[in-house]
């Protein structure tokens, strides 16, 4: 078990729409195990296999960051079947360290996807829960929070990681 390096914007992984697996005899539970330690010691409540550089479809969430273990989710090739409602909070991003927006997401969503075996398993989530699914699907659709924000506030962002990169500090 390792814990691995999260990406930041301006990695190419993270603007790369993720690989389907479809190979489910190879053992992913090590690279889930780097995941889930790596989003445990970030700290965060999700994680998507882009972050840490493989654009393959997995991604890992658990809202309580550890303190509740039946609460992790670990999903492969997820998509969403169904959302309802809306809800407008501050999201981050464990790649854009440091910076946060309101987004609006839906308030409730149903995914698809399959566990580590390759069965398939639906899933639904409310509140926090419903934003982590739609962050880390993004994710694995090579799309970040900040897409979501207004114009402005997006620019204003990605002009200062730009700013920060120039000058070696990000
Ligand atoms: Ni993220």
């Amino acid at each position: 078990m390792a814990l691995r390096s999260i990406v930041k914007f301006g990695s190419p992984e993270l603007d790369t729409p993720s690989v389907e697996i479809k190979d489910f005899s190879d053992d992913l539970e090590p690279l889930v195990q780097d995941m889930v330690q790596t989003m445990y010691a970030a700290p965060g409540v999700g994680l998507a296999a882009p972050q840490i550089g493989l654009n393959t479809r997995l991604m890992v969430i658990d809202i309580t960051v550890g303190e509740d273990p039946k609460q992790l989710i670990v999903m492969a090739n997820p998509v969403m079947l169904e959302k309802e409602g809306e809800q407008r909070e501050e999201e981050g991003c464990l790649s854009v360290p440091g910076y946060a927006g309101v987004v609006q997401r839906p308030e409730w969503v149903k995914v698809q996807g399959q566990d580590l075996k390759g069965n398939e398993v639906t899933m639904e989530g409310t509140g926090l829960l419903a934003r982590a699914f739609c962050h880390e699907i993004d994710h694995l659709d090579g799309k970040l929070f900040i897409e979501h924000l207004g114009m402005l506030k997006r620019d204003l962002i990605k002009r200062k990681i730009k700013k920060r990169i120039r000058q070696g500090d990000w």
